[in-house]
């Protein structure tokens, strides 16, 4: 095992996540009004209706693949008789449609950033490392899902998967992704390369997703007199009415 893979398997990965944190933390405290998507809907909104969803949702499923494909061992799936060969034609199948239609969605996206002009006016220069990035991680994630085929079989829940868990025991198992095949390293190497730059984009606004409001209450109820306010964090800080502010002086 020599010295460029422990780097890029057994270090790189821990610089990157420290690199993610502190430069999320960082963000947020120095720009907290600009921890945001900066939305262009104003400029333009059909297209960006399209490729929105279509980019948001196909990741989605991306992602909730990932997570099942690198964190559950195929120990567990062969107990519950979820078989290889129908565990990897689902990752296929699902997985392929859901990486084209994040494609697809991206593209729209791209298109639209490209040719509205006022959208393009609003385009920042992180978006120029973010955009392009965004495609080869998709495209080399959809080059490593194509090679894998009866013929040429790659068990990547042998190898990769066993690397990213490792990860977690601060153990690195170095061998396990430097023997995967030069598409499963180069969309993985790519893929950090987009967390180091996640914090420092429009991508931030991943962070902000609003999941306090699955359990906020459905109704607001404040007393007339405001001096007992119920406590509701996720509700905006309201300045006490005129009328009281007026009586406290
Ligand atoms: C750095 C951590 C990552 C690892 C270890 C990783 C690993 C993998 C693996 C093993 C596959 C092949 C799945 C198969 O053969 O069925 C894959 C596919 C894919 N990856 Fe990643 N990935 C990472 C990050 C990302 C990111 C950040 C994105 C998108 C923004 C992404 C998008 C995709 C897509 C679109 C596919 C093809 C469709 C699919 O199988 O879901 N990956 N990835």
């Amino acid at each position: 095992m020599n010295h460029l893979h422990t780097a890029l398997w057994g270090v790189l990965p821990y610089l990157v996540l420290a690199f993610m944190v502190t430069g999320t933390a960082w963000r947020y405290r120095y720009d907290r009004f600009g921890f945001t998507t900066r939305s262009s809907q104003l400029h333009e909104n059909r297209l960006l209706s399209i490729g929105g969803p279509l980019f948001h949702y196909g990741l989605l499923f991306v992602v909730a693949g990932h997570l099942i494909g690198l964190l559950i061992p195929e120990a567990f799936t062969e107990r519950v008789h979820v078989h290889e060969w129908l565990y990897h034609a689902n990752a296929l199948l699902v997985g392929g449609v859901a990486g084209l239609a994040t494609l697809a969605g991206l593209a729209i996206l791209l298109h639209r950033r490209l040719r509205v002009p006022a959208v393009r006016g609003a385009t920042s220069r992180s978006d120029h490392a973010v955009y392009p990035l965004l495609a080869a991680v998709i495209l080399a994630g959809l080059a490593a899902t194509a090679s894998t085929t009866p013929h040429h079989h790659y068990d990547y829940r042998l190898g990769v998967s066993l690397w990213f868990r490792s990860l977690f025991a601060l153990d690195p198992d170095v061998p396990a992704m430097s023997h995967a095949p030069l598409v499963y390293q180069t969309h993985t190497l790519l893929g950090m390369a987009l967390f180091a730059l996640w914090p420092f984009s429009r991508l931030v606004h991943a962070f902000t997703a609003p999941i306090g409001y699955l359990a906020r209450p459905y109704i607001v109820y404040r007393s007339r007199g405001a001096r007992h306010v119920p406590v509701n964090r996720s509700a905006p800080v309201v300045p006490p009415p005129v009328r009281d502010a007026a009586a406290r002086r």
